[in-house]
């Protein structure tokens, strides 16, 4: 592949993030899009899918427009001059309970901090010219370097340790990605110890990791029998803290497992549908506020094997640049054709759906059987939350289909973690197929999908996922309920509610703090998923080792999970991280940022870097030492 065909897209998404539409121009349909739209419905009619019973909107929502959404942006005030400096001393014994949430309570109750009702601001700031310059140029100087030292390879100078065609294979079309192995090969190799650090406790919001050593350069690991204990776990998706072992908390979970055993055996469609199972299904229909829904083991099997059962061959599927590779996969699998538009951007959605609704298919331009958008609730790699009720109102002007894919923002935004349905206040009816994980917020595994019961119905008897895979395991399905019945009040306790809002308070604490100290983040306000630019390869390289000497647990993302240019580490918060935790991780980002010349920002947030606004985050300084 030429250089200039890997360079132009990533060019052209840069310049699409950064040249970003901010609202939706009010657009009426012209009346050849209208005699379309009704052919659309009209082919429509013929479909017999259980999405059908949705698709009949009332003519008056087609006049809905963007002006008539609500408000969105909400932006952060933080005043800093009349506030004491905090501590930002280390981290105090006390701060952890070890391998599970940190002991340490809101003194004033759940009901001092506010979650938001209303999304915030999203900010994509663009980095200055020199650091795209020299980020090129640190790739162009790697991909020299890979050049001469395959040359070495190719000569027998330097040992060859990837995979690669055998001898006698030689004349053979090469078996491995020729661009792929050669990134591998050259570029991932000299840095592959910053991935795949073994973890030999709990996810918690302090983990301890194995540590290792390589003798050859990274192609290779070996572990030395030292544990680094007691890291900061800013890397994982442990939401609201419930990836604990609290015996207390767990006793549910360790009776079902008596009960049960942990394995089914069997699939749902055969003998492996148990009490439990539709003790969940119930409930997390009614925490999502749905008619119905349905509960698989894996997360990454409930898009790519439910997507093929909605939709096929005839069928349109507009797919946001940024979705999760199992959304792709499902889709691809589909057999349906497949566009992408823009990240987040209703200018791009709506000329795509104008286009399919009045041209119909490529060649007959007969109508499309059905029009599935596809949508994230928030976005891992950008933090950016999903503009909701745009794509609602989109959805119901141009009668498309929603799926929502909600395995981030469940649990972890919306005033009571109900997720993006929540925090735009939409009505959940509004999404056609609603999905999400458990594997973030709930500390357990699988996933679901919920929406009108016609829709689950059909999918218990059509998904490759719930008549072939093993069901649930009973243990995880009880993690769930427990994780639930926290969250929605029903155990009794104001824990739950109180670690939605402890996220929503430490998400809006270290995205200020960040911004304050100069860093380029990207993403809402309201997300826990915090993307903090590094650009350059050998700075995200620095960057990780740097903070695990400082006994900090992150995660750096690069190309190719990345544009080429916009390398980053992507911290995610939890409630159980205590304020002295992010205190300390925050005191050290600012030492490595400093050191490594991390701060790219030019927007001025506080002539202050280290001032904080405590009020502006309520109970927050009732944990600093
Ligand atoms: C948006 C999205 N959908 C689906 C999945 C797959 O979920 P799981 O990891 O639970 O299999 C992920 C995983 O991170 C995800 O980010």
């Amino acid at each position: 592949m030429s250089r200039t065909a890997v360079l132009s897209p990533i060019v052209l998404r840069i310049q699409t993030r950064w040249g970003r539409q901010t609202g939706l121009a009010e657009q009426q349909l012209n009346v050849r899009c209208s005699n379309a739209t009704e052919r659309q419905n009209r082919g429509n009619e013929r479909r017999k899918s259980p999405l059908e019973v949705e698709r009949r909107t009332p003519a008056g929502e087609n006049r809905e427009s963007a002006a008539a959404l609500p408000q969105r942006n909400m932006a952060i005030t933080v005043a800093t001059s009349t506030l004491p400096q905090i501590s930002l001393s280390g981290l105090k014994c006390e701060d952890i309970k070890r391998n599970g949430f940190h002991n340490r309570r809101e003194t004033k109750g759940p009901g001092t901090a506010v979650a938001s009702k209303q999304p915030r601001q999203e900010s994509y700031e663009q980095a200055p010219m020199y650091v795209a310059v020299m980020t090129y140029l640190g790739f162009g100087i790697v991909t020299l370097f890979g050049y001469f030292r395959d040359f070495l390879r190719a000569v027998g100078v330097e040992k060859r340790n990837i995979a690669q065609e055998r001898e006698e294979q030689k004349d053979f079309v090469p078996l491995y990605q020729d661009f792929e192995n050669f990134y591998t090969r050259n570029l991932y190799m000299r840095v592959r110890d910053n991935w795949n650090r073994p973890v030999c406790s709990l996810p918690g919001p302090v983990f301890d990791l194995m540590e290792r050593v390589s003798d050859d350069y990274n192609w290779t690991f070996r572990l030395t029998g030292r544990t680094i204990h007691n890291a900061i776990n800013m890397g994982s998706y442990n939401y609201l803290g419930f990836a604990e072992n609290n015996a207390d908390f767990l006793k549910t979970v360790a009776a079902k497992t008596q009960q049960y055993g942990v394995g089914v055996c069997s699939t749902r469609q055969e003998l492996g549908t148990l009490s439990i199972h539709e003790e969940l299904e119930q409930l997390v229909a009614s925490f999502l506020k749905v008619e119905s829904s349905m509960t698989f083991g894996m997360g990454f099997a409930v898009n790519s094997m439910n997507i093929p059962a909605i939709v096929g061959k005839g069928g349109l599927i507009l797919s946001d640049e940024l979705n999760h590779t199992s959304l792709i996969l499902g889709a691809r699998l589909s057999g349906a054709t497949i566009r992408v538009f823009k990240h987040n951007n209703m200018h791009s959605l709506e000329k795509m759906l104008k286009e399919a609704v009045c041209s119909g298919q490529p060649r007959t331009h007969r109508p499309w059987k059905k029009i599935l958008i596809m949508v994230e609730g928030i976005y891992s790699m950008e933090g950016s939350v999903v503009r909701l009720p745009e794509i609602i109102a989109l959805k119901k002007k141009y009668k498309a289909y929603l799926y929502l894919d909600e395995a981030h923002s469940i649990g972890a935004v919306g005033p009571s973690g109900r997720g993006v349905t929540e925090l735009f206040n939409v009505n959940p009816s509004d999404v056609d197929v609603m999905m999400g994980t458990f594997t973030k917020s709930f500390g357990a595994a699988g996933g679901y999908i919920a929406g009108k019961k016609d829709l689950v119905d059909y999918l218990r008897g059509h998904s490759h996922s719930a008549v072939y895979a093993a069901a649930m395991s009973p243990p995880v399905a009880e993690q769930i309920i427990r994780a639930m019945k926290c969250i929605m009040g029903s155990d009794g306790s104001t824990e739950g509610i109180r670690r939605v809002r402890q996220l929503a308070e430490n998400t809006r604490y270290f995205r200020a703090r960040l911004k304050e100290m100069g860093f380029i983040i990207y993403g809402n306000d309201d997300s826990p998923v915090v993307p903090i630019l590094l650009y350059m390869p050998g700075k995200v390289v620095a960057f990780a080792r740097e903070m695990l000497e400082r006994k900090i647990g992150v995660v750096v993302v690069g190309f190719p999970a990345t544009p080429i240019t916009e390398a980053r580490a992507r911290f995610c918060l939890s409630a159980s991280h205590s304020r002295a935790m992010l205190n300390q991780v925050l005191r050290h980002m600012n030492e490595v940022g400093d050191n490594l010349c991390l701060k790219f920002s030019r927007l001025k947030y506080s002539s202050c870097p280290d001032l904080c606004d405590e009020t502006d985050f309520d109970s927050g300084s009732l944990y600093d030492p």
